[in-house]
């Protein structure tokens, strides 16, 4: 499968941002992980601190034929809770898009008990650490 992990704002900090939210492993401990796990399939990787970036590269993979992408993981940082449009762009591109959270947002504070993604994903994991990921990749695969 081809598959579109996008992490948003603040995600590039991973490993060093708050362990004891989000652990001490970085993305790119993550991803090799997770290439390692699924070999077979080609697993593209995008961040950005910036919103309008974030809907520009669902609207690619959405549209863009050349993506040729079947799926999106997506952890969209703070804009889970706060952005209309990033939700939006989720429901237009018609692809199955899995909502993941390292830390367990449903046990936070009340702002990041709210997802705007959730109606609008096909799927969410989260609170399991950098193996909401792996979890994500493989209920893609499951839902084929
Ligand atoms: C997060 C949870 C969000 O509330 C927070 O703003 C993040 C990371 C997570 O992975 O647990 O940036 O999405």
């Amino acid at each position: 499968m081809n598959i579109l992990i996008v992490n948003g704002p603040n995600l590039n900090l991973l490993g060093r941002r708050d362990p004891a939210h989000y652990g001490t492993a970085t993305m790119e401990e993550i991803l090799e992980a997770l290439r390692a796990e699924y070999p077979d399939d080609d697993i593209d990787y995008y961040q950005s601190n910036h919103e309008g970036d974030l809907i520009d590269r669902l609207h690619e993979a959405g549209y863009d034929p050349a993506a040729e992408c079947d799926g999106i993981v997506l952890n969209a940082g703070g804009y889970t809770h706060t952005s209309v449009a990033l939700a939006d762009a989720v429901e237009a591109i018609g692809l199955p898009v899995i909502e993941v959270h390292l830390s367990r947002v449903a046990a936070r504070e009340p702002e990041r008990r709210c997802s705007l993604l959730g109606a609008v994903c096909r799927g969410t994991i989260a609170g399991l650490g950098p193996a909401v990921y792996t979890l994500a990749v493989e209920a893609l695969h499951r839902l084929r």
